[in-house]
């Protein structure tokens, strides 16, 4: 696909997408390259909860479909489905995390053990809530930048969230208590032109202090 470069036009250009070319198959090469870009995203304390499931496969949009209430369209004619998931046992990967930042110089030794000393009980010990609200606003900044990479790449999306939530882990064989499902992303080849969308003016959104 081409590529776009112009980040004004990859911004405009961006628009919810719902019918896909069938027939194209993003490469999983590709997909992974498109994944990494959208993980370079910040994340609280740089934990990085989000975990996602691509489904490109005929058998996982059939497993799919009927969790995908009114969108079964995109489920039908997108390359993939990208289910994001926050995990909310994301502190068991702080040592791989800060260990690695260590290796590459990025922090010392001293550092990180003083860090992981006071984040680690700290995040063992939010509630299921507090750390659901974490790991949803981590999760949606990725999805949001995952978006824009794949625009930047020629493809399109639509960000979905209406979907059975309570069936969605298991769907892939996964905790549900562990991992919270955040967005699906539909992304493929565009078929049929998206909808222009209102916004409100920028002086009514927002306020100087
Ligand atoms: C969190 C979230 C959930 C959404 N859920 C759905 C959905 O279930 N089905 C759908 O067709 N579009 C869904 N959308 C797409 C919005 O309708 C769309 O982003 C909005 O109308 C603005 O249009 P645009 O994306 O083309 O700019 C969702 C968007 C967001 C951010």
């Amino acid at each position: 696909m081409t590529q776009i470069n112009d980040f004004d036009q990859i911004l405009k250009g961006r628009k919810s997408i719902k019918v896909f070319d069938e027939n194209y198959k993003i490469p999983r090469e590709e997909m992974d390259e498109i994944l990494e870009k959208a993980t370079l995203a910040p994340s609280s304390v740089n934990m990085q909860p989000w975990r996602m499931v691509v489904v490109d496969t005929p058998e996982g949009k059939e497993k799919l479909r009927p969790l995908m209430s009114m969108n079964t369209r995109q489920n039908d004619t997108s390359s993939a489905m990208i289910v994001i998931f926050g995990d909310l046992h994301n502190y068991e990967h702080a040592e791989h995390i800060y260990g690695s930042q260590v290796e590459r110089g990025f922090m010392t030794e001293e550092i990180k053990t003083q860090f992981l000393d006071w984040v680690v009980p700290y995040y063992k010990g939010l509630t299921t809530e507090q750390m659901t609200s974490i790991v949803n606003i981590d999760s949606s900044l990725m999805a949001m930048q995952l978006m824009l990479v794949a625009k930047a790449h020629g493809y399109d999306t639509n960000p979905i969230g209406g979907f059975d939530r309570a069936n969605m882990a298991a769907c892939f064989d996964m905790d549900p208590e562990r991992y919270i499902p955040v967005m699906v992303i539909a992304i493929g080849k565009k078929a049929q032109e998206g909808h222009s969308s209102y916004r409100m003016p920028v002086e009514s959104v927002r306020q100087y202090f």
